[in-house]
């Protein structure tokens, strides 16, 4: 099975933004934790991060062809961006949603996500775990339906 972890703005600086809130693991880490559990699940990975809204399309409108689901982290996008939203119901791979802090605990202009409705499911509010935990539930859904 072929998994792409999409890494929407700012994620780039994990470890030094806002510790606080996300933590002191830089992103790498996290792809490094997130590989090592896909290797054991026999899962390939494609880890991407992008700050622009239009790549983060196009890397929507690839996985079709790339990816039989995904685990993805839009961030900011999340709570604004209709397009990557449109991308997501054109191409209709099955995907869940992942952040590393509790968005629906956070401002009013985070708790709204435009891309829930059409994931499997969320994984918020757990950091790094939650990737894990994604792809956990992803593979598991994955493999169910093809069953
Ligand atoms: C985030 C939450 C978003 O609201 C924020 O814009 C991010 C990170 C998270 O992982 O907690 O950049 O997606």
């Amino acid at each position: 099975m072929r998994v792409a972890v999409l890494n929407g703005p700012n994620l780039n600086l994990l470890g030094s933004r806002e510790p606080e809130l996300y933590g002191t693991e830089r992103l790498e880490d996290l792809e490094r934790t997130v590989r090592e559990r896909a290797v054991e699940l026999g899962v390939e990975i494609e880890w991407r991060q992008t700050n622009h809204e239009g790549e983060f399309v196009d890397l929507v409108q690839s996985l079709p062809a790339t990816a039989d689901g995904a685990v993805v982290n839009a961030a900011a996008f999340t709570h604004t961006s209709l397009a990557i939203r449109d991308a997501f119901l054109a191409v209709r791979v099955p995907f869940v949603e992942v952040h590393l802090s509790n968005i629906f605990a956070r401002e009013e202009q985070r708790r709204h996500s435009l891309l829930a409705d059409l994931a499997v499911g969320i994984v918020a509010g757990f950091g790094p775990r939650g990737y894990v935990w994604a792809l956990e539930a992803l593979v598991q859904h994955v493999e169910r339906s093809e069953s």
